[in-house]
């Protein structure tokens, strides 16, 4: 069997045929539970949504407060993100910068971030080497927040609809995070919201230095 990539190409025909296809029932999908428990009592700032897909976790981050700055490199889930906040009114969408790139490449400063996500990204390359990058954008005394479906159900050992794709794990952020930099808040597997699919590993984890 061919192992499918998971690069730019095969998220935007994804993301096309999905928006072309159940635009509707993308527009209604909630903001992820895990962020909504972990964050929303974090005092507001600038937020990077890193790989932000169809953009339900961006508007609530500025529907909450944030300046986000939201970028994923599907051009049609970033217009349909855009598109989106256009249709809750200015106070969501001049707080939201999107940008059309590619994470492995765009470049934003250095600890410019109050609060960095990261959520159900797909790694192309080492996992480790990926936290450090993004979480090298998060501010002393801001917060790195990381979600990865794994790819298999520890309680009935089946595939989940993660299989084949390498996603943050708790093992890969504890290595990658230095200690005397970093303080781990959470780092654990949960199931998810919806039954029966499994479970996430949730990184939530301050920068000391
Ligand atoms: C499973 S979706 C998750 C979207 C969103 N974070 C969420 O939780 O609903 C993964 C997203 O990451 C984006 N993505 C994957 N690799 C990326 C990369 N290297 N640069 C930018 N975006 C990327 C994809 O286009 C896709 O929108």
């Amino acid at each position: 069997m061919t192992k499918r990539t998971y690069d730019q190409s095969f998220w935007e025909q994804l993301w096309s045929k999905t928006l072309r296809e159940h635009a509707d029932n993308v527009a209604e999908r909630p903001p992820n539970a895990h962020l909504v428990g972990e964050v929303v009592n974090l005092h507001p700032g600038r937020a990077l949504d890193a790989g932000c897909g169809h953009g339900a976790d961006t508007l609530w981050l500025a529907a909450h407060g944030w300046q986000v700055t939201a970028v994923d490199f599907s051009a049609s889930a970033v217009a349909h993100g855009r598109s989106m906040a256009e249709a809750v009114g200015t106070d969501v969408s001049e707080r939201i910068v999107w940008v059309e790139g590619d994470l492995a490449t765009w470049t934003a400063q250095p600890g410019h971030f109050d609060l960095v996500v990261c959520l159900y990204v797909h790694v192309a390359g080492s996992v480790e080497e990926m936290v450090r990058r993004i979480a090298n954008r998060v501010a002393v005394g801001g917060t790195l927040f990381m979600v990865g479906h794994r790819p298999i159900d520890p309680t009935t050992g089946a595939a989940t609809a993660a299989a084949g794709q390498v996603q943050v794990s708790v093992e890969s952020a504890v290595a990658a995070l230095d200690p005397r930099r970093w303080e781990l808040v959470v780092a654990e597997e949960r199931p998810r919201p919806v039954a029966g699919t499994g479970v996430d590993a949730v990184i939530r984890a301050r920068r000391l230095s």
